[in-house]
């Protein structure tokens, strides 16, 4: 894959080095064009480094412009109030404005990082406006400390694999749960799981790469979620049982992926500490299966649940799966073993069945490629 990366004049252009080598790491090929006011930001040895090509300054008769503007995507990052502007009025006064309107004109996708004060980004954002309309796509901005901040690399690189993806997920509303609910005992201790998130939030980043508008119902997790995503927050089961209902009539695709207490104590209204002075005997009641609700709330939806056994033959597994699938109408189920070396709960791999009408054995890999694989199941069957 072909990628220009177009560094603008803003202070910004410091984060371009780590943004080049973390698109070459994803393999792919930039080229990278400079303005002369990013030149005093930044020396241009700095990128011809990152890239591992000459940097373009100047347009010369090898027509950069024309050369380069039919890239697999035409990245500007970050994007000046400047070049944003001169796009909206399609002016060609430098490389990289020439670039762009030829780029344009050849409709190869533009993705703005713009990166500025508070005051111009206000000042630009008609321009901006009218470009979406174009066609142009924006990342926004990390907001934190109040401030508009260059998004995290990885958030950019996300937008970059979606725009030059297959896109087979495109139009698609995919709602995704995860991580681990969080039952109180008292207002201090309460009961939890070793799930890590992992999977739900690898299973995000693949439907948003794929094209697919992606919401996470996020319990409690020990990964950071890319800021792009619509993230809703949850504690207890019945909070994610409220944001499910809530969702899931309007999503297309719902992925269960986590880890929902079975169990919650039954505690007094109002109590704030628990003395440690006797012993203890807690009492636990059974939730609800949240997931035997969702055919009904949406029976079109397109449903992937998950089953973690301890110990279980193949079989037993496979089986366990199936009694799910049919109880919760689900069209996918995906089960695992947790007892297994290397795969489970709080683990970077995993290894899984992925059971519809077949059964596709996925042997222990990454919860990145398990992802891919459970993603390729739901593209095939709910575009059917
Ligand atoms: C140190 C420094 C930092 C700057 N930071 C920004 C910025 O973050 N955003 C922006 O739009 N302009 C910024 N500017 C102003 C631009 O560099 C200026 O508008 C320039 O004409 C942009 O040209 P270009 O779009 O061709 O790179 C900065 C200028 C300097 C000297």
């Amino acid at each position: 894959m072909n990628v220009v990366l177009c560094v603008t004049g803003s202070v910004a252009a410091v984060e371009a080095v780590k943004l080049a080598r973390e698109l070459k790491r994803h393999d792919i090929h930039v080229k990278c064009f400079m303005s002369d006011a990013a030149c005093e930001i930044i020396h241009p040895h700095v990128m011809e480094f990152a890239t591992g090509e000459e940097v373009v300054l100047g347009l010369t008769g090898q027509i950069e412009h024309v050369k380069y503007a039919q890239a697999d995507l035409i990245l500007v990052a970050p994007a000046t109030a400047n070049v944003i502007s001169k796009l909206t009025y399609k002016i060609a006064d430098n490389p990289i404005s020439t670039l762009l309107v030829t780029a344009f004109g050849y409709e190869t996708p533009i993705v703005f990082v713009p990166s500025m004060h508070h005051s111009m980004y206000r000042a630009v954002r008609d321009n901006i406006s009218k470009l979406k309309k174009e066609g142009i796509t924006f990342i926004k901005p990390k907001v934190e400390e109040n401030k508009a901040k260059f998004p995290d690399i990885d958030d950019i690189v996300l937008n970059v694999l979606r725009e030059t993806s297959a896109g087979d997920l495109r139009g698609k509303k995919v709602l995704i749960s995860t991580g681990a609910t969080y039952e109180k005992v008292d207002e201090f201790r309460g009961i939890t799981n070793l799930s890590s998130g992992k999977t739900g939030v690898e299973l995000a980043r693949e439907a948003f790469i794929r094209g697919a508008e992606v919401t996470l119902i996020c319990g409690r997790i020990s990964v950071g979620v890319p800021h792009i995503f619509d993230v809703v927050e949850v504690e207890s089961v019945v909070d994610m049982q409220e944001a499910i209902r809530k969702h899931v009539p309007t999503y297309d695709v719902f992925i269960s992926a986590a880890a929902v207490s079975d169990f919650r104590p039954v505690i007094d209204e109002g109590i704030t500490k628990i003395s440690s002075s006797e012993d203890l005997i807690l009492k636990l009641e059974r939730t609800p299966k949240i997931i035997n609700e969702v055919k009904k709330l949406n029976p079109e939806i397109f449903l992937v649940g998950f089953k973690a056994e301890y110990g279980k033959s193949e079989e037993e597994l496979v089986s366990s799966a199936r009694e799910r699938m049919k109880k919760s109408g689900s069209d996918l189920i995906v089960a695992n073993d947790v007892s297994k070396e290397g795969a489970g709960f709080d683990s970077d791999s995993n290894e899984v069945l992925i059971i519809d009408d077949n059964i596709l054995k996925v042997p222990l890999t990454s919860k990145r490629e398990i992802a891919g694989k459970i993603l390729d199941k739901v593209t095939k069957n709910s575009n059917r």
